[in-house]
């Protein structure tokens, strides 16, 4: 049965109802202690959701709903190792990764843990001959450039943790991060990188990623060019589940780095593709990441629903996207070193909960996963904010920041957390027309001005205050937001785990790149627009 089809989900209708008419600031006038009842904390992170269209009779009912999808039992089948990728009959263990728990986990008889703690310990060594200038590049010198080369989930959480942990960069070590089949990408890289002390990661979990293997294949010429013919096992490693075909590519067995098919792509940043990251902030802190991780899953796993900061996250996220019918959702860091965070959130969000069957196969009549997207703090008041506050469109939003900086945790920082407190004020409050009047001097002004300074506030936000970004609040973090996303995709009972959407492009692109290169001067196997772009493109490259 659809969940749209439950008593729960009718009762939450019925409430919207009534909640639609609601303001949030009558609600805080009406309970001095909406603060402290709407808000949660866990370690060292504060989730204030007072600022949201809710009650209790709310939560109560999302509660409800999240039972009624028999959330505590798929939460168990994930942790467990039941294969709850159906589609792919896989399990989905990214939190065994980062698991600080011996107790065996079986996946095809196999223990897992023990397989992890191989990796992590071959990662260790890896990182130990690197940083000590034991692995030394052909020609003899340390190496001290790193470039991972991977695309989606071997790429966005890598990136996104190095940027976001770069205080914590071990010194001499410079990462970079080349992505797209663009070549500027990596030709930009290469001009800033010298080949004798650079080491090549081939991310790739399938390692046949059209990008990756181009990119990679490009770097491997590049170094042969710039070096003659050297032993390019010194420069290139790969982190992959394909481990014939990162031999085919000529790398050394001992430098393949596995991970496994129960590992998603956009959840893969705790297995080895984290390697990069290990290698630009240490093992330690790698671990200390994980430890994070584990941290958040310990809190999910264990802890009442309406306690439970992704549980409530996510309910949250459904009230919205399904009842009010708001369908983006912004994620916005005040932290500069976070700005990837939401294009990594992107990934994590759509590609996961971005589905329209149900695992029953039946079709949903109810919205998935909303767009995400965000930008760091202050930057994005003065570029997308006017429309949060004035558009036609509500979006709700996550404010998330520290209490202390890395860096100067002086008046700047006080500056940036005064706009972080006043963004989510302004948002909720609004300006009505008796303020506005109050401001302005004159009956010419008010004419001229009045609707336009009103702000009809009621926007909803959540704000997520950490005393300070480590590795282990960073991974706590990550896996708030990757439980929040699961949470969702078991109450529309989608399979997250699968990303079929992507597949059909990719084929199109093959028989396109065939067509690009031929001798066939005129191509008409595609509908007008497409022959004509394709032909227009023949007909000026050949001019
Ligand atoms: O095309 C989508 C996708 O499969 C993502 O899910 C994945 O993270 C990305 O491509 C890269 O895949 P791979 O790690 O196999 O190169």
């Amino acid at each position: 049965m659809l969940i749209s089809n439950t008593n729960q989900w009718h009762n939450l209708q019925n409430h919207f109802n009534i909640m639609q008419n609601i303001k949030i600031k009558h609600l805080f006038d009406e309970d001095k202690e909406r603060f402290s009842k709407y808000s949660l904390q866990y370690n060292n992170i504060l989730f204030d959701y007072s600022k949201n269209i809710i009650n209790n009779s709310t939560m109560e009912l999302l509660i409800n709903l999240a039972e009624e999808a028999n959330l505590k039992y798929k939460i168990e089948q994930m942790f467990s190792g039941e294969k709850i990728n159906t589609t792919e009959c896989r399990a989905v263990l990214h939190t065994a990764l980062r698991t600080q728990d011996i107790k065996p986990i079986f996946i095809d008889n196999e223990n897992i843990i023990t397989n992890i703690n191989e990796v992590l310990s071959q990662m260790e060594n890896f990182v130990e001959l690197i940083h000590s200038g034991k692995h030394l590049g052909a020609t003899g010198k340390k190496i001290t450039d790193i470039i991972n080369i991977g695309i989606g989930g071997s790429d966005l959480g890598p990136s996104m943790v190095c940027q976001a942990l770069k205080y914590y960069k071990v010194d001499n070590i410079n990462s970079y991060f080349v992505s797209n089949v663009d070549g500027t990408d990596i030709i930009d890289v290469c001009k800033k990188i010298n080949p004798e002390t650079s080491l090549f990661i081939i991310a790739s979990k399938t390692f046949t990623t059209q990008e990756t293997m181009a990119n990679a294949l490009f770097s491997k010429k590049w170094l042969i060019d710039k070096l003659g013919n050297i032993d390019i096992s010194k420069h290139f490693i790969a982190l992959s589940t394909n481990i014939e075909e990162c031999k085919k590519f000529g790398i050394d067995e001992k430098n393949i780095f596995a991970f496994w098919n129960w590992v998603g792509g956009r959840y893969s940043l705790w297995s080895a593709i984290g390697l990069s990251i290990a290698l630009s902030i240490g093992m330690n802190n790698f671990r200390e990441l994980l430890r994070g991780g584990y941290q958040m899953d310990q809190h999910f796993r264990n802890t009442e629903f309406k306690n439970n900061i992704p549980v409530i996250m996510a309910l949250l996220g459904i009230w919205y996207n399904n009842f009010f019918k708001y369908n983006t959702y912004a994620v916005i860091p005040y932290c500069q070193y976070l700005r990837r965070f939401p294009a990594f959130l992107q990934q994590m969000d759509m590609e996961s909960n971005g589905k329209h069957i149900t695992k029953d196969n039946q079709l949903v009549d109810y919205l998935t996963g909303p767009v995400i997207w965000g930008e760091a703090g202050t930057n994005a008041q003065h570029s997308f904010f006017q429309l949060i506050h004035q558009g036609t469109q509500i979006v709700p939003a996550d404010f998330i920041s520290f209490i202390h900086n890395l860096e100067d945790d002086g008046e700047q920082h006080k500056i940036l957390l005064s706009n972080f407190f006043a963004q989510t004020e302004a948002l909720m409050k609004g300006k009505t027309e008796e303020e506005v009047k109050n401001e302005l001097t004159s009956e010419e002004e008010i004419n001229r001005l009045l609707p336009h300074k009103i702000f009809d506030g009621n926007r909803p936000t959540n704000t997520i205050l950490i005393d300070k970004l480590t590795p282990t609040t960073l991974g706590m973090l990550i896996a708030m937001y990757e439980h929040k996303v699961f949470v969702q995709g078991a109450i529309w009972n989608i399979n997250q785990f699968d990303q079929w959407g992507v597949e059909l492009g990719k084929q199109l692109a093959k028989n396109i790149l065939y067509e690009l290169s031929s001798n066939i001067t005129t191509i008409i196997t595609h509908d007008s627009s497409t022959n004509g772009l394709i032909n227009h493109y023949k007909n000026y490259k050949l001019c």
